[in-house]
C-alpha cells in the first residue's frame, strides 16, 4: 500500500479521512513524524490554503503528501464564513463560538441555505493535484447532535433529516464535502 502524509492536526479530519481510505492507502500523520507546530494558513481561498499546507509539509519531508481545506458558505451571508470558516469569531475561538455567531447573524432568517467545500491539494513527486467536494444543506435554528466537529450540529445535508452531528461518521462520509473529494483523490491515487 502506498504511503501518504496528511498535513493536517485536526483528529476529526484525519479520523474521517482514514475511514474513506482504510486498505487502500496507508496514512502517515504529522504527530507520527513528529511535526507539532501549526502550519501556516494565510491564504484567501481555499485552494491557496490547501496549497500552503501540502507545500508546507513536502518541503519538510519531501515525501507525498496531501492537505484538505473546508469552508461553510451560508447564502444569506453572501458566502462567509467561507475560507475564514476557522477563525469566524475571531482568534483562537471554539467551535461552539462560531456556532453561536452563525445562529446569531442568521438569527430571523428565512434563507438558510448553505454550503460545505473542500478543496484538497495532493502534492506528488512535487507535483500540485487538485480534488473538490460539495455538500449542500441547510443551517438550523439550534443544534443537534453531538458527533463530528465544526459546525455539524447545526447543519442538516440536503435530502436528510438529519445533522451531520447526528450522523455516524460513515453515514456522514458517504454525502459530505469531505468524503467526496477524498474519494476523488483515492480514485486519481489508484489509477496510477
Ligand atoms: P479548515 O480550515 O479546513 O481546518 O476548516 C475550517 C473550519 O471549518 C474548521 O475549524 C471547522 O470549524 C469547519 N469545518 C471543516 N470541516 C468541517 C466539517 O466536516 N463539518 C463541520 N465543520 C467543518
Amino acid at each position: 500500500m502506498r504511503d501518504i502524509i496528511i498535513a493536517t492536526h485536526n483528529k476529526h479530519k484525519i479520523e474521517e479521512i482514514q475511514q474513506v481510505v482504510k486498505g487502500k492507502i496507508n496514512i502517515i500523520s504529522l504527530k507520527e513524524l513528529g511535526l507539532n507546530n501549526d502550519i501556516p494558513e494565510t491564504g484567501d481561498t481555499l485552494k491557496e490554503n490547501a496549497r500552503q499546507k501540502a507545500r508546507y509539509v513536502y518541503e519538510r519531508f519531501h515525501k507525498d503528501c496531501f492537505a484538505d481545506d473546508t469552508g461553510l458558505e451560508v447564502d444569506a451571508l453572501d458566502g462567509r464564513p467561507g475560507v475564514y470558516s476557522a477563525r469566524y469569531a475571531g482568534e483562537k475561538c471554539s467551535f461552539d463560538d462560531n456556532i453561536d455567531k452563525l445562529l446569531e447573524e442568521l438569527d430571523g432568517k428565512t434563507n438558510r441555505k448553505a454550503c460545505f467545500k473542500t478543496v484538497i491539494c495532493l502534492i506528488e513527486n512535487g507535483e500540485e493535484k487538485y480534488f473538490e467536494g460539495i455538500c449542500k444543506g441547510n443551517i438550523t435554528t439550534e443544534r443537534y447532535g453531538n458527533k463530528g466537529f465544526g459546525y455539524d450540529p447545526v447543519f442538516i445535508p440536503e435530502g436528510h433529516g438529519e445533522s451531520f452531528a447526528e450522523m455516524s461518521g460513515e453515514a456522514k462520509n458517504k454525502i459530505s464535502h469531505r468524503g467526496i473529494a477524498t474519494r476523488e483523490l483515492i480514485k486519481y491515487l489508484l489509477k496510477q
